[in-house]
């Protein structure tokens, strides 16, 4: 008798063999000024949603596992570098509800720390073999470009209080999309996807990240606090120019405009927070960062449908709406 193949079993799957590779990533303890931090960070608990986007895309085009396994590493351990300096330029106390590395040790940890994460990326990188490694690194080389243009984006955002929600959605493209993006097409370089295949998945990467941005941002204001990792509210104490605040801004009365006035303070204090979450609600901004976050996941779903059919599609519809629901 057969069974029934599924979704969710192939994801736990995924998960085992990836946490055993990434346990591999840093095997030395010499000088512990720099391994401590890297293995404290890498220890912490993500949501792994990068390496499943690889090891989904390797399955739907039948490629090399054990290349999979270490680009799904490398996409995680460079999403990690990118936190870890996200966190110092974002002032950040704790991150997967753990102290950051710049307040555990200090700032020039976390940076070396960081500078050390991204050559370990490359190093990982080089598992591809010769005839599709410069694809892989080309690839890879434009999607940190992309990150550094997003994150310098959204830093000169914090100053500015005429952001529109489509220099927002520019700046995601860059900061969040790329990367799941990348995680997408360097699964399939891994097997037989064609340059169109390689496309497609790029266009889904741009929808998953826009959904999983959008989320996050709406997750800041509406999430519980324990399991989110990192203190609700906080970009709207620091006034960040989220989907939430961008909206909430377009849509009060500007006779009112307390949205407005709290921006122009600098941010919300910790007291504020739940009043900020009563307006938004009331304002309609929750509402349509759970439709916006619904379009994106769906039109993901839909794109699925013109690669090919089997397993892999049938985890990354899973993945993807396993991202819409969660509440963390
Ligand atoms: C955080 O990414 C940075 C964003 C782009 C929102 P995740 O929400 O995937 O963080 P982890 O990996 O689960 O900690
Ligand atoms: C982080 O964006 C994105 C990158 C690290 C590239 P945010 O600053 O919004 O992420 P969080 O909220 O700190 O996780
Ligand atoms: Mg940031
Ligand atoms: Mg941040
Ligand atoms: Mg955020």
């Amino acid at each position: 008798m057969t069974h029934a193949f599924l979704p969710e079993d192939r994801i736990t799957a995924h998960g085992k063999a990836f946490e055993a590779e990434l346990s591999r990533v840093i095997d030395k303890v010499d000088p512990a000024g720099l391994y401590a931090p890297a293995s404290y960070i890498l220890a912490g608990k993500g949501k792994r949603f990068r390496p499943h986007l690889v090891l989904a895309a390797q399955e739907m085009f039948g490629g090399s596992r054990e290349v999979a396994l270490k680009a799904a590493a490398a996409v995680e351990v460079f999403h990690i570098f990118t936190l870890v300096h996200d966190d110092i330029m974002d002032k950040s106390p704790t991150r997967r509800g753990r102290d950051t590395i710049h307040i555990k040790w200090d700032e020039p940890t976390a940076i070396l720390t960081g500078d050390y994460l991204l050559g370990k990326t490359v190093e990982l990188l080089l598992a591809y073999p010769d005839d599709k490694l410069r694809a892989a690194l080309r690839f890879f080389t434009d999607t940190v470009r992309k990150l550094c243009e997003g994150q310098v984006r959204d830093m000169t955002f914090e100053a500015r209080d005429d952001v529109t929600l489509e220099e927002y959605l520019v700046m995601i493209d860059q900061k969040t999309s790329a990367l799941l993006e990348c995680s997408l097409v360097l699964g399939g370089m891994t097997g037989n996807a064609t340059p169109k295949h390689l496309e497609t998945l790029e266009h889904i990467g741009h929808h998953l990240g826009r959904a999983f941005q959008i989320q996050d941002d709406l997750l800041d204001v509406v999430a519980d606090s324990a399991q989110w990792g990192k203190p609700v509210g906080g970009d709207l104490m620091a006034a960040k120019k989220t989907w939430m605040l961008l909206s909430a801004l377009e849509s009060e009365d500007a006779s009112s405009g307390w949205f407005r006035a709290m921006a122009e303070r600098g941010g919300a204090l910790p007291d504020e927070i739940p009043e900020a979450r009563k307006r938004m609600e009331a304002l309609g901004v929750v509402e349509s960062a759970r439709k916006a976050v619904i379009f994106h996941s769906e039109t993901a779903v839909r794109l699925l449908d013109s690669l090919p059919a089997g397993g892999g599609q049938d985890i990354l519809i899973a993945l993807t709406r396993k991202m819409q629901a969660r509440l963390y």
